[in-house]
């Protein structure tokens, strides 16, 4: 899907205020020390607005050109986005404290790509803290465009629609959950407004 996120960055207007998520999570941080990582950070929003409230966050992403774009216009900030697939963990200092956020993020990878993802996390023990914001199985688009596979659908772009038991059920061996809801108005998106999952889990 690398290729459709290129184009997208080049020819639309990706939303530039922080999401709401971003907003919503950051009333749980106020005593936080360490790294965020915003994985799929997209055109960096979240990224900047962490680190506005100076927090010292990083935006990963799979798009060259948008981490490119990003480090030209968040110079101050050039150095907090990198370029790289976000499911191996690679960027991860292993010894600070650190949060995984992931809004919209996790349902742009396959069910494998979770899978690691969610390991690397589990053996992480500095990882504490985990903030998902995802597209879920309970949403107008899920069954649209055409199936792939048993959540997984392309319509316009890839999408694997998540199933929010199944996800937390995962989380919760090594995470204690602190908020989960599947819900609208969360991220309401011109037209759109589609019952997404919110999770914060913190280790156990
Ligand atoms: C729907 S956008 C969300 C952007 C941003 N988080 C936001 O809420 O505005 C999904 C982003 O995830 C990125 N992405 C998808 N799979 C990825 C992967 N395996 N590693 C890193 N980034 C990935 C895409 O390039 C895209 O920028």
């Amino acid at each position: 899907m690398k290729n459709y996120w290129e184009t997208y960055y080049k020819f639309s207007k990706s939303p530039i205020r922080p999401s709401k998520f971003s907003i919503f999570c950051a009333k749980y941080l106020k005593f936080f020390q360490g790294n965020i990582y915003d994985v799929g950070c997209g055109n960096g929003r979240d990224t900047v607005f962490f680190n506005k409230l100076k927090f010292k966050c990083f935006g990963i992403d799979s798009c060259k050109s948008i981490i490119l774009k990003n480090k030209k216009k968040f110079k101050i900030y050039k150095k907090s986005f990198i370029n790289r697939d976000f499911s191996n963990l690679t960027f991860l200092n292993k010894t600070k404290d650190s949060i995984i956020y992931s809004r919209f993020s996790l349902h742009s990878i396959n069910e494998k790509k979770e899978k690691t993802f969610l390991n690397k996390i589990k053996k992480s023990k500095n990882v504490k803290i985990l903030m998902i914001e995802a597209r879920t199985i309970y949403d107008e688009l899920y069954g649209k465009g055409k199936k792939i596979g048993k959540f997984e659908f392309i319509n316009s772009h890839y999408r694997r629609f998540l199933k929010p038991t199944d996800l937390k059920k995962t989380i919760s061996k090594s995470f204690k959950i602190k908020y989960y809801k599947v819900a609208k108005n969360f991220a309401k998106y011109k037209k759109e407004n589609p019952k997404v999952l919110r999770l914060i889990a913190v280790r156990k």
